[in-house]
């Protein structure tokens, strides 16, 4: 009998793409959303309202894999300190909500598998490469990364295999990270953020839904993951090879970091910095990226 896995924030960017995946390799598939949604012939819906409390509990009882993928979005609204406690609660409450089921219940799962991010290093601009055994840093992404995995542990507690996707930037056609800056790009604005120099770990979301697929599979799997490509690219070289894709080289001069700075609050800093990732654990484990070369992957993305 197909096994059926269920995903938290399945109606989302990764969520969409993993869906398909999933299906296609004759998983069953289940999703909790906050939302109204129409069930399809392999896709079931179910609610679940944080703030009560509420999940439908069958959406747990009848999975045989768990992959937590809801939050809300880190770079969508400024982080005030109603928004920054907003971004973590979404995050660890389901895990804590789904636990509490899972206990009471005396029900076991093969894999508890849950998005993370590779801010769990930081917000720094090094040319030290993180991997799964640098510790978290003590900043905002950094804390809550870490308070998220941390409440992913709880689920290890019952015996679950967990699983963490410590995932770089997502890039795939009309979404997320692409889907916010192309439109610039595409007008003759792209320019460089800040310095230029911060790392942009990245991966596609074709790579990045193998991944969730591999956790799944892959019994040997445990604990964290990076999930972002071997090619190490920086802001400047992101968004010049964005922009050639466009026709033009950048003539805009930087953005200085104290405009975005001015203009996104503390946000500006997920931008401004980032972290040079290693992929050398996710590769040790056998897998095997499909796009590492940055110009072909952005050309797939915009065709
Ligand atoms: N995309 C990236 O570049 C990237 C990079 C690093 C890490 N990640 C992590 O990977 C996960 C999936 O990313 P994604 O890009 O697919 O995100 P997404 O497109 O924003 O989707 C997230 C889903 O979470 C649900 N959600 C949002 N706010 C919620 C809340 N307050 N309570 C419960 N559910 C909520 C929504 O589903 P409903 O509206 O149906 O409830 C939404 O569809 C996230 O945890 C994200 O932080 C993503």
């Amino acid at each position: 009998m197909s096994k059926n896995v269920l995903l938290t924030g399945g109606t989302g960017f990764v969520g969409k793409h993993l869906t398909d995946v999933l299906i296609n390799n004759g998983f069953l598939v289940s999703v909790l959303s906050r939302s109204d949604q129409k069930n399809t012939p392999s896709i079931t819906y179910y609610k679940w309202d944080l703030n009560k409390n509420f999940i439908d509990e069958e959406a747990i009882l009848k999975a045989d894999y768990i992959i937590h993928l809801a939050g809300e979005g880190i770079v969508e609204k400024r982080w005030t300190k109603k928004r920054k406690i907003a971004l973590l609660e979404s995050r660890i409450k389901p895990i804590d909500l789904i636990h509490s089921i899972l206990k009471e219940k005396n029900k076991t799962l093969d894999a508890f598998i849950s998005a993370s991010g590779v801010g769990i290093y930081g917000a720094i601009t090094s040319h030290k490469i993180c991997d799964e055994t640098t510790p978290a840093a003590d900043d905002f992404l950094g804390n809550t990364c870490k308070e998220w995995e941390k409440t992913v542990d709880k689920i290890a507690s019952l015996g679950v295999r967990i699983v963490k996707i410590r995932t770089g930037i997502v890039l795939g056609k009309d979404e997320g990270f692409l889907k916010k800056i192309i439109p610039s790009f595409k007008s003759g604005f792209g320019a460089v953020l800040g310095t230029g120099k911060q790392y942009l770990p990245w991966i596609h979301i074709d790579d990045l839904c193998q991944i969730y697929l591999k956790a799944i599979l892959d019994e040997q799997m445990q604990d964290a993951y990076n999930a972002c490509t071997t090619d190490t690219t920086t802001n400047s070289r992101f968004s010049k090879t964005l922009a050639n894709l466009f026709g033009y080289s950048i003539w805009l001069p930087k953005v200085p970091s104290f405009i975005l700075k001015i203009a996104l609050g503390e946000m500006s800093i997920a931008i401004l910095k980032g972290q040079r990732v290693s992929s050398e654990k996710i590769q040790k484990a056998g897998f095997e990226f499909q796009f590492t070369d940055l110009e072909k992957t952005l050309v797939s993305c915009l065709n």
